[in-house]
Formats: structure tokens, C-alpha cells, sequence
């Protein structure tokens, strides 16, 4: 997959959904690539956010964004399809809904997506290693899901080191994602222990000035390319 990392992939659960085709167009104009956005069920998760129809209507608001769907919900294989046909590029699934996973992971790819599988705070990266020669990212969740503005839980950082080394081990390609509590202030350090995705939503939609948001956080984040791990 081409792509210029890291990327910032604004979570639109922020965003002010009565300006949401504005507020989307000015990250698209600030060169955002990713548009994340998060499927709620009200089960897995302790709220509801919005389903298929708004990924559709962001599809039809930024036809050259990447979508990057991340389903907290139980049950996603009843929905995969849905998301797919709704333009879906990126679908990823939690691990902790996902008792065969790999089924899972087959379903989302024959619907012609991108698959990827998120762990939550609690779930270790190692429960991942059968999987990962299959998936195309792995999302590790630095809150505990179904809320934005939460606070950054510090040991994600190292959950994202030893996901980087194992990819490092064992040459896989998946890419490395990181959801919650993500700023200007971490973004430099989650890029240098691996990250090369980061969704931010209160960082990006609910600065004075979303645009500033948008190039504080990628100069950080872009100042860390030169890894350490
Ligand atoms: C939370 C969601 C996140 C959230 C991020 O369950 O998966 O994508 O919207 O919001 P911030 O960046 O405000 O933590
Ligand atoms: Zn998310």
C-alpha cells in the first residue's frame, strides 16, 4: 500500500455534524489522507455513535479519501458487507467481538476491504501472532473504547514497541495504528516507538483552529520519523 507516513487520520466522532461536510473539506484541503470514524453498538461498547449511511455520506463528501472504519460493536460480521458497500476501504475488527477471527478477517477482504484487528488497553499483543501474517493493520487502542477526549493510557507505549519489533522479527508489513488521547504533546514519541498511523478526533475537530490542529500534530509526529524503538 502507498502511502506517506506517519498519517494522521482525524476520528469525524469529534467533528460538529451539522458543518460535517465543511469540517471534513478542511482537513481534506490540509492534505488528510484517512478519514477515521467510529461505529458504536451500544453493547460492546457503553455508547452509540452512527453506522453505514454516515460512512456513505463521507464517502460522498471526500470520494478520494482513504476511510478508515473501526467497528466497536458485536457481532461485525453481520455488518462487514454493509460498511464495505458504503466505501469502506479499511475495516477493522476488535478482537475481544471476534471469536473466529480469521473467518472474520476472510469476510472483510472477499468485501474487497483492507482488514485490520484492534486490541483493547487490557488485550496483549501476543494473543495477535497467529493472525498477523493476514491482516493489513493492527489498531491498538490507548483508551478504553467508546468515548473521545479520554486521557492517553502511558503503557500503550510499550505495547506499540513490541508490536514494532515483532514486525521487525518477523518481516511482516502490517501497519501500526494508535486510537485515543493522541496530541501534538505525544505524537512525536508514539512515532518514534512504531506508530505509523494516528487517529486523533478532540485534538483535531475541537481546536480553535482546526487547521493549526491538524499541522502541530503532523510536525510533531513527522518529527519522529527517525525512529529509535
Ligand atoms: C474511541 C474512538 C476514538 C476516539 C478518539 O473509542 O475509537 O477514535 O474518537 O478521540 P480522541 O482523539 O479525542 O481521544
Ligand atoms: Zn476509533
Amino acid at each position: 500500500m502507498n502511502v506517506d507516513l506517519p498519517v494522521l487520520a482525524p476520528s469525524i466522532l469529534a467533528a460538529d455534524f451539522s458543518r460535517l461536510a465543511e469540517q471534513i473539506k478542511t482537513c481534506t484541503d490540509e492534505g488528510i489522507q484517512w478519514i477515521h470514524c467510529d461505529i458504536m453498538d451500544g453493547h460492546f461498547v457503553p455508547n452509540i455513535s452512527y453506522g453505514p449511511s454516515i460512512v456513505g455520506t463521507v464517502r460522498e463528501i471526500a470520494p478520494e479519501a482513504f476511510l478508515d472504519v473501526h467497528l466497536m460493536i458485536e457481532n461485525p460480521d453481520h455488518f462487514i458487507d454493509d460498511f464495505a458497500d458504503a466505501g469502506a476501504d479499511l475495516i477493522s475488527v476488535h478482537y475481544e467481538t471476534c471469536p473466529h477471527l480469521h473467518r472474520t478477517i476472510e469476510n472483510i477482504k472477499n468485501n474487497g476491504c483492507m482488514a485490520g484487528v484492534v486490541i483493547n488497553p487490557a488485550t496483549s499483543v501476543d494473543l495477535l501472532n497467529p493472525i498477523l501474517p493476514d491482516i493489513d493493520l493492527v489498531l491498538i487502542m490507548s483508551v478504553n473504547p467508546g468515548f473521545g477526549g479520554q486521557s492517553f493510557i502511558k503503557r500503550s507505549y510499550q505495547k506499540i514497541r513490541k508490536l514494532y519489533q515483532l514486525r521487525e522479527e518477523t518481516g511482516l508489513s502490517f501497519l501500526i495504528e494508535v486510537d485515543g488521547g493522541v496530541k501534538t504533546q505525544n505524537a512525536q514519541k508514539l512515532v518514534r516507538s512504531g506508530v505509523d498511523v494516528l487517529v486523533a478526533g478532540s485534538s483535531v475537530f475541537k481546536a480553535d483552529d482546526i487547521p493549526k490542529g491538524i499541522a502541530t500534530i503532523l510536525k510533531a509526529a513527522r518529527s519522529g520519523s527517525n525512529r529509535v524503538v
